[in-house]
C-alpha cells in the first residue's frame, strides 16, 4: 500500500504505442489529503460560450455539449457500424428450477454478426420466481459466466476461450467455475425480487492493448481502417455499447420490466457503467462501485491514480484523445462530476471503499456533490448530504444522487448489494410494475 506523493516511471509499467522507445515518463502519483494541488471545476451550469444554464431547455443543450466532449476527448465516439447491425438473439439454454428452485435461468446468446462465432455476447439471466415483471440488475462480469456461480451448466462465456485472457495462472484461477460467486451473490439478488442479467465484458472487447483487431470495433470500421480515429472509441466504449446491446435484448423478455434497469459495474466496469448510463436514457438506475479515474472521481484533483496513469497502465480503455490529458487534467474541458449529471435526472448511486484510495473516495463524493446542481435545476432534489458519510456506522444516501462508503478494499461483496437492492428499492420500487 502506498502513501505519500510519489512518482512512478511509466516505462517500467507498461508503454503506450506512441511513445518513442526508451522514453520513460515520470507520473506524479498524490496519496495525501493535504498535497492536493487546488483546482477548478468546470460549471455544468454553464454552456461552453460562458452563458448560464438556467431551465430545463438551456439543460437540454448543455447536456448535449457535455456528451459530445466526453464522447470526443474522453471515452471516443461510437462510430457509426459499417453495415447495419441486426442483432439475433438464440436462446442456449432454459433451466426452470435454479438457485435452489427459485430463479429460472436462461441463456442467450447475442450475434452482432451473421457469423455465429462472434463477435457477440453471451448473456445470463436470472428470473426471479416471486417477483412478476422484476426489475432487473445488469452488469458485465470480469471473468466469464461460468465464474459467477458454482453451478456446472452454466456455459463458460465465448471469450474465456481467447488465449490471451488465459494466458497466466492467476488469469485462469479466475476464470474457474464460481471463483467471482463472491462478487454475484445471485441468490441473495433473487431473493429480493430482482433479475439478474450478466456477460463477460472481454466479450465486447478482449481488455488488452491489441490495437482494436478484435471484439466489436472492426464491425464499425470504415473501408480501409484498421484502427479508432482519435476521437473515436476505446474498449470502454465498446464495453458501454454492448451494455445497450443487453438492454435491447431485455426489452424483448416479457417476465421483466424494462423500465426497471439498473446498470451496475465495479471498477473498469464502474466507468463503464457510468458511461453506458450517460449516453442510453432507458437505464432507469445507475451504479458505479468504486469506479475510480475516468469513472466517478475528479479527474482534476490530484488524488490516487492519475489521467496519465491510466493511459499508461490501460492505453486501449479510452479514446486517444484523452492523452492531451496526460498531466493536464486542468485543461480537460469537462470533469467527472458532468458525467454523473448527464445521468440526470435518473438515480445515480455512487460506491466507495475506504480502503480503495488508489479510486479517491473523496473525489468520488466531491463529483457526487458537484453533480448536485444540475438534478436540483431538474427538480428531483440531487445529494441529500453535504458532508462525505463515514465508513462506519453505515449510512447510505438514498437520494436521487445517492452516495456509500464502506471500510475494506477493492471488491464488490454481499454487503455492497444490500447497498445497491436498498437504492434499488427506493427508487425503482420492489414491486412489479403493471404492464
Ligand atoms: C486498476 C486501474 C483502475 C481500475 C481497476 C479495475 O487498478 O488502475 O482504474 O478501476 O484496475 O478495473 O479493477
Amino acid at each position: 500500500m502506498f502513501v505519500g506523493v510519489f512518482v512512478l516511471v511509466a516505462g517500467l509499467v507498461s508503454q503506450t504505442p506512441s511513445e518513442p522507445k526508451g522514453s520513460t515518463p515520470v507520473i506524479r502519483i498524490n496519496l495525501e489529503e493535504s498535497k492536493v494541488r487546488p483546482y477548478t471545476l468546470p460549471d455544468p451550469l454553464r454552456m461552453e460560450n460562458g452563458r448560464a444554464v438556467s431551465t430545463k431547455t438551456d439543460w437540454a443543450a448543455r447536456r448535449a455539449e457535455l456528451l459530445k466532449l466526453f464522447a470526443s476527448q474522453v471515452y471516443g465516439q461510437t462510430p457509426a457500424p459499417s453495415r447495419p447491425i441486426a442483432p439475433r438473439y438464440r436462446i442456449r439454454s432454459e433451466h426452470k428450477e435454479a438457485l435452489s428452485g427459485t430463479a429460472i435461468r436462461r441463456e442467450i446468446a447475442i450475434e452482432f454478426s451473421d457469423r455465429d462465432d462472434g463477435p457477440g455476447m453471451d448473456l445470463l439471466l436470472y428470473l426471479p420466481k416471486n417477483a412478476p415483471r422484476a426489475a432487473v440488475f445488469l452488469g458485465y462480469n470480469f471473468s466469464g459466466n461460468q465464474s459467477v456461480d458454482l453451478d456446472p451448466a452454466i456455459t463458460p462465456s465465448r471469450s474465456t476461450h481467447d488465449p490471451r485472457t488465459r494466458s497466466d495462472a492467476r488469469a485462469t484461477a479466475r476464470q474457474a467455475r464460481g471463483a467471482d460467486s463472491s462478487a454475484w451473490p445471485l441468490e441473495q439478488i433473487v431473493a429480493r425480487g430482482y433479475a439478474v442479467a450478466t456477460a463477460c465484458y472481454a466479450d465486447l472487447d478482449p481488455d488488452y492493448d491489441d490495437g482494436f483487431a478484435n471484439g466489436v470495433h472492426p464491425l464499425f470500421y470504415k473501408p480501409g481502417q484498421t484502427q479508432p480515429a482519435a476521437d473515436e472509441w476505446g474498449s470502454i466504449g465498446a464495453w458501454a455499447w454492448g451494455l445497450s446491446r443487453a438492454l435491447d435484448y431485455l426489452e424483448t423478455v416479457g417476465e421483466i420490466d424494462a423500465k426497471r434497469v439498473a446498470v451496475m459495474g465495479h471498477s473498469r466496469l464502474g466507468k463503464t457503467s457510468l458511461w453506458a448510463g450517460a449516453q442510453d436514457p432507458r437505464f432507469a438506475v445507475v451504479v458505479s462501485i468504486q469506479s475510480g479515474c475516468g469513472g466517478a472521481a475528479l479527474s482534476k484533483r490530484d488524488f490516487g491514480e492519475t489521467v496519465a496513469r491510466i493511459n499508461t497502465s490501460f492505453p486501449h480503455w479510452f479514446c486517444q484523445n484523452f492523452r492531451k490529458y496526460n498531466d493536464h487534467e486542468d485543461a480537460l474541458p469537462v470533469d467527472q462530476h458532468e458525467l454523473i449529471a448527464l445521468v440526470a435526472p435518473r438515480p445515480v448511486l455512487i460506491c466507495s471503499a475506504a480502503g480503495d484510495q488508489w479510486a479517491d473516495p473523496k473525489g468520488e463524493f466531491l463529483a457526487a456533490l458537484a453533480a448536485d446542481p444540475v438534478y436540483k435545476l431538474l427538480g428531483t432534489g440531487g445529494l441529500e448530504v453535504s458532508e462525505m458519510p463515514k465508513p462506519a456506522p453505515r449510512q447510505l444516501v438514498k437520494s436521487t444522487i445517492g452516495y456509500h462508503i464502506r471500510p475494506g478494499g477493492h471488491a464488490v461483496t454481499r454487503d455492497d448489494w444490500e447497498v445497491l437492492m436498498d437504492f434499488a428499492d427506493a427508487h425503482l420500487g420492489s414491486h412489479p410494475s403493471t404492464p
